[in-house]
């Protein structure tokens, strides 16, 4: 069992379909053991995606993450950051699979439905950025 850490985009909440993102989820054999709705602020998002700094997306990416709700959340299960990722596809929607998050609902590289973390590490730093150990019920 392990965790990864996810974020529903601004464009699934705006669109109403976190329960459908949630849904898929679920069926992907992942357990959401904590969820919030939040609205980012900008020095949020900025710490969140620090490593996109020199990124020349990065100004557009932090407008966008703060542009309008978010759902961030906790997903259990076996080998949870690969799982996740399968299930999302790829950060761009032209190419991700069929039956993945991001084929069926991102709008763009951008907008593009959710995140998760790309390592064991990695999420255990961000499920850190949102959630203290209290807030996290397997
Ligand atoms: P995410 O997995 O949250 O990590 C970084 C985000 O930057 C990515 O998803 C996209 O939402 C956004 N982004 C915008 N443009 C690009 C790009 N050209 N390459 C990668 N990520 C991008």
């Amino acid at each position: 069992m392990s965790r990864t850490f996810s974020i529903i985009k601004p464009d699934a909440t705006r669109r109403n379909i976190t329960g459908a993102v949630n849904a898929m989820i679920e069926q992907a054999g992942l357990r959401i053991v904590a969820q919030k709705r939040i609205q980012m602020t900008k020095q949020q998002a900025e710490k969140f995606y620090e490593v996109h700094k020199e990124r020349p997306f990065f100004n557009d990416l932090v407008s966008f993450m703060t542009s309008g709700p978010v759902v961030v959340q906790v997903l259990e299960g076996d080998d949870a950051v690969p799982r996740y990722r399968a299930v999302m596809g790829v950060t761009n929607p032209a190419e991700a699979d069929e039956g993945t998050i991001r084929k069926q609902f991102a709008e763009s590289i951008e907008a593009n439905s959710v995140h998760g973390s790309d390592s064991d590490e990695n999420a255990a730093i961000e499920i850190a950025h949102f959630f203290g150990d209290d807030d996290i019920v397997g």
